[in-house]
């Protein structure tokens, strides 16, 4: 099970769907991070960065180095979207760093087929309710990990995969 009570990194985060922002699930945040041990949320505002060290809008973060991070990554929805993927894909290709993005699973767009099959996926069972939302996601998500040998940044860690059957549905 997933341990929704565990420490969150801001406590004074507003989520609001106002923002528009598809913020990521503290639970599976939490748990993802549990594996993965995360040092860098490239995509980010003060109040929903999800780890110590973040990029926002005005550093970009599509323009920073993420070599040697373990990166977890929920970019932006927007036309840009592309561009943080391919940015991901490279990244994995530097020594010893790992990005692991959460994303729409839009299986039928030209940076999934040029990115996201050279990454591990994992497809997301049912839909999220992403933070300030009410209601589940009306898309599926799905998990995207770079490089696709992660297991060999990862070494000493143990790493299994996520249950993530505590999604919504
Ligand atoms: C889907 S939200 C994810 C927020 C948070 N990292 C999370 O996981 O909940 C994407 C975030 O990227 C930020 N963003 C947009 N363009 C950016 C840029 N060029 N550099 C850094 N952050 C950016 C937005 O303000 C937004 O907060």
């Amino acid at each position: 099970m997933i341990d929704t009570t565990s420490k969150k990194f801001n406590k004074d985060v507003h989520f609001s769907s106002a923002t528009g922002e598809w913020e990521t699930p503290q639970h599976i945040f939490d748990h993802l991070d549990r594996e993965f041990h995360f040092t860098l949320d490239p995509c980010a505002t003060h109040g929903n960065a999800k780890t110590e060290r973040y990029y926002t809008k005005k550093d970009n973060g599509l323009t920073q180095s993420w070599k040697g991070e373990r990166v977890f990554m929920n970019p932006p929805y927007g036309r840009e979207i592309g561009k943080w993927i391919s940015k991901a894909w490279r990244s994995g290709l530097e020594e010893g760093t790992l990005v692991v993005c959460l994303l729409p699973a839009r299986t039928d767009t030209r940076w999934f087929h040029r990115y996201c099959v050279k990454g591990t996926i994992w497809f997301i069972k049912g839909r999220l309710k992403f933070g300030g939302h009410s209601s589940s996601a009306p898309f599926p998500s799905m998990i995207v990990i770079f490089p696709q040998n992660w297991k060999n940044v990862l070494v000493p860690l143990t790493v299994q995969s996520p249950e993530l059957k505590e999604t919504e549905k």
